[in-house]
């Protein structure tokens, strides 16, 4: 029984059998919304790639389906993404269908050794039954390799003002974008970014999304990396600037981190989610992701998150929150108000919570350090804090149960509060192993995947030199997983 599995997130998509990594070709189409993911039917840790596939009417309760995208003589298949072809422009639609067009890597592994630069290419399959049976085009690949060793995770969009079609491409140490009219024939347009962000690791799975900002538009580029993460291993980073449908000019050369916790890696967002932009990750991290304590499948993904921008001292940060959808799984919780904690409250008893499924709210001044404390019978504890000091969030997971998979797991993870507001106000969400923080109306956010020996029943929020929350609100979260 999945759903009973220990470990198993209960409203977070997670196959119910073998390796997953990144989510690929998020899509919304007739009501549907499609999550493709890298999978690898045969094991638990990566292996050659599928692209497995599951469908949600609300982005919450996801019900798995057949397998994609299998293999083939061009190679395994990596990540890409997917859009719905309107104008039927790629003419993969027959008498008036509309296709789903996906675009992936090819990643051949015979030519590993021999011609490293000739791994990668990109390719096309196509849905004419809303994305049940995919076609592999004949003239694969669409996108041949230059002679650049990585080369990968196609990430495409339709450009309305250009009406092109603009593939933003990781290529090794930089991001390049080309055009097309038609998904089938490719130029290039630009290159960015060996001289800006992080370089930590290798540059992956990018995503080039405007979002309206005081009535203009603004790009956003999502440029993923690993290793080189703010807490080790993979991350994701992003640059705020402008597109004209051929370059990308950043407003600043410095790396922003999209999420400061260490499991939110490959992150892209929907097509044809109208004027929503949603993203959604992938909840591991290539350091430890194919040890972690779970027995019949490996990894999940991070809840969808609705991205934005917001302006602190006059400069442009990327906000997630977690969509209005995720409300259908409010169960009974309680609210409080002018709660004052000294040394400690312990919200245990009112929280009644034996699974350890809830989301909470509060909201309190900036005055002193504050911690959440999740906590079981066993003695494993997870703390998410505020450090007044640093000005730092924190999740700390050094005792938060099995830890000892992976020799950098067990430990403390920060990240810059970007907020300059006197209030602080968080949003917590948990599930059986992981919580997601969305600090101030998610500037700062931090995903973490933790391992407890039996659920985290116990909720306590602790301040030394006492802090004074001005709103609480509680709510226990059920299943998303049907019985
Ligand atoms: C990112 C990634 C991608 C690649 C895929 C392979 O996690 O390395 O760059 O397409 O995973 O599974």
């Amino acid at each position: 029984d999945t759903k009973s599995e220990h470990y198993r997130p209960q409203y977070h998509f997670s196959p119910k059998a073998h390796w997953m990594n990144d989510p690929n070709g998020m899509v919304y189409f007739k009501g549907t919304y499609h999550l493709f993911f890298q999978y690898y039917p045969d094991g638990t840790v990566w292996g050659p790639m599928h692209w497995g596939h599951t469908t949600s009417k609300d982005m919450v309760h996801w019900q798995e389906q057949p397998i994609a995208l299998f293999p083939d003589s061009l190679g395994y298949i990596f990540s890409g993404s997917a859009v719905v072809d309107v104008n039927n422009t790629s003419g993969f639609g027959k008498n008036g269908q509309t296709p789903l067009v996906a675009i992936f890597t090819h990643h051949n592994p015979k030519l590993e050794k021999q011609k490293p630069d000739q791994v990668e290419s990109q390719s096309l399959a196509y849905s004419l039954d809303e994305g049940k049976t995919w076609t592999k085009y004949a003239g694969n690949p669409v996108l041949p390799n230059p002679g650049i060793t990585d080369f990968r995770d196609p990430k495409v969009r339709w450009y309305e003002a250009q009406k092109k079609w603009i593939l933003t491409l990781a290529t090794k140490d930089r991001i390049t974008f080309f055009s097309s009219p038609d998904l089938k024939s490719w130029k290039k347009e630009s290159d960015f970014g060996s001289d800006a962000g992080a370089h930590g690791g290798v540059w992956e799975c990018p995503d080039l999304v405007p979002l309206n900002h005081n009535g203009k538009t603004v790009w956003v580029l999502i440029v993923n990396i690993n290793p080189g993460g703010p807490n080790g291993g993979s991350a994701g980073q992003y640059f705020v600037g402008d597109f004209d449908g051929s370059t990308f000019k950043p407003y600043s050369k410095e790396t922003k981190w999209m999420d400061f916790g260490a499991d939110n890696y490959a992150g892209v967002t929907f097509a044809n989610t109208g004027e929503r932009t949603i993203l959604m990750g992938w909840m591991s991290n290539w350091q430890y992701a194919d040890k972690v304590p779970t027995i019949n499948w490996r990894s999940a993904t991070t809840v969808p998150r609705e991205l934005g921008l917001k302006e602190v001292n006059k400069e442009l940060f990327l906000t997630s929150k977690p969509v209005k959808e995720l409300d259908v799984l409010n169960d009974q919780g309680f609210a409080l108000k002018n709660l004052t904690v000294n040394d400690q409250y312990d919200l245990t008893t009112k929280a009644k919570n034996d699974t350890g499924l809830f989301r909470l709210d509060l909201a309190t001044q900036a005055t002193n350090d504050f911690s959440i404390v999740l906590a079981n019978e066993q003695g494993n504890e997870l703390v998410i804090g505020y450090d007044k000091g640093t000005n730092n969030y924190y999740i700390d997971r050094t005792h938060s149960g099995k830890t000892d998979f992976e020799k950098g797991f067990g430990k403390r993870h920060t990240a810059p509060r970007l907020s300059t507001a006197n209030k602080i106000s968080l949003t917590l969400l948990a599930d059986a192993a992981s919580v997601e923080l969305f600090a101030d109306d998610g500037l700062t956010v931090m995903t973490d995947i933790f391992f407890p020996e039996k659920n985290m029943t116990k909720l306590l929020i602790k301040s030394a030199k006492g802090i004074s929350i001005s709103n609480l609100t509680y709510s226990k979260l059920n299943s998303a997983i049907p019985s």
